[in-house]
């Protein structure tokens, strides 16, 4: 039984971050439902493949070594370029033109290592802009990070941004935030919402402008107590976990103290709201038809934007997909509602 009726979506997805790929040292990676190895040439160049060498089946990422802009398997020493092409043969005259490795374009952008997933091997539909507040902008601080792994599909937490009534009753802002603006366009979609937000100096009115390329990339600004961009990228793990990693840059006031001082707070509350999503996430149904208010935001216009990501079928035997029972996580309960439910009983 599948966990959602989605397959893994296609597009540009983040890997890593540039450091993460030294030249010269293959690693190991698990994203798309694939086992992947990432290396970066000597020419500076990251390359990500497919794991497995097409010769015996060889893990490259675990004892494999690069070697020029080549990189070499650890079991019988064939060498296979950035293309996927198979180079050498240590032990024989001629190589083998059908051992291809099956490889992701790649790009690096905006402070980002990305992958171009496509389950049969498209290749890439759009480009990635180049975000001017991502590059050595004068106005802006050095980025912040936060990360996170999640037991749920790309689809369920990006519909949390049109869902403009859990705000309030999920993340305790001072009233239901309002969607001025939802349009899709292609791969891009663009919202606009103005929202209050709790300061320990009163209720701030301010806004969040969220603008989205394909499911792996949204750029978020959040504008009224500090300007702030959050590059946010989700990439699936499969088709039922994720990773995401925000990255936050602000618009610098006065000294660098106060806006990292400021900048820290800002990221502390986003962190807050995650965790306090986190558990609604990884326990709730995916309800193909839910039943929505007259208030709701545009839940119908988002699903059919996400649905142009599956290259794969949709599964359609059902209408509600629940979680596993995951017996281990029954204690997961928020606190609260535990301490306030045991406190009334006394
Ligand atoms: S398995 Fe890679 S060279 Fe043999
Ligand atoms: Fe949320």
């Amino acid at each position: 039984m599948h966990r959602y009726p989605f397959p893994i979506p296609f597009g540009w997805f983040q890997v890593g971050y540039p450091e993460d790929f030294p030249i010269g040292q293959p690693k190991p990676l698990y994203y798309f439902g694939r086992h992947l190895v990432a290396w970066r040439d000597e020419s500076g160049e990251v390359h990500v493949q497919a794991a497995f060498c097409p010769h015996l089946g060889a893990h490259l990422g675990h004892g494999g070594t690069v070697e020029g802009c080549e990189i070499k398997c650890p079991f019988h020493g064939w060498k296979f370029d950035g293309t996927g092409a198979n180079t050498e043969i240590p032990y024989s005259e001629r190589t083998n033109r059908k051992a291809r490795i099956e490889t992701l374009p790649v790009l690096e952008r905006n402070g980002l290592v990305m992958a171009w997933y496509h389950p049969y091997g498209e290749p890439p539909r759009w480009d990635v802009p180049e975000i001017p507040e991502f590059g050595d902008h004068p106005d802006f601080s050095t980025v912040l990070r936060t990360d996170y792994r999640i037991d749920a599909c790309w689809q369920e937490m990006s519909e949390n941004g049109v869902d403009s009534a859990h705000f309030r009753y999920v993340h305790n802002t001072a009233s239901v935030p309002d969607i001025v603006h939802y349009e899709t366009d292609g791969h891009e979609s663009d919202m606009r919402s103005s929202q209050k937000f709790p300061t320990p100096r009163g209720v701030m009115e301010g806004r969040i402008d969220s603008h989205s390329y394909g499911p792996g990339i949204s750029l978020v600004w959040f504008t009224g107590i500090i300007d702030t961009v959050n590059l946010a990228c989700t990439t699936p793990i499969d088709a039922a976990r994720c990773d995401i990693r925000f990255n936050f840059r602000f618009r610098t006031m006065g000294d660098e103290k106060t806006t990292t001082n400021v900048g820290r707070a800002f990221v502390a509350e986003v962190d807050k709201q995650v965790r306090e999503d986190r558990p609604i996430w990884e326990h709730k149904a995916h309800l193909v038809r839910p039943a929505l208010a007259d208030n709701d935001g545009p839940f119908t216009k988002f699903r059919r934007w996400a649905s142009q990501f599956y290259a794969e079928p949709v599964g359609d035997e059902r209408l509600v997909y629940p979680p596993p029972y995951w017996e281990d996580r029954m204690d997961d309960a928020p606190a609260k509602s535990t301490a306030s439910a045991r406190h009334g009983g006394e």
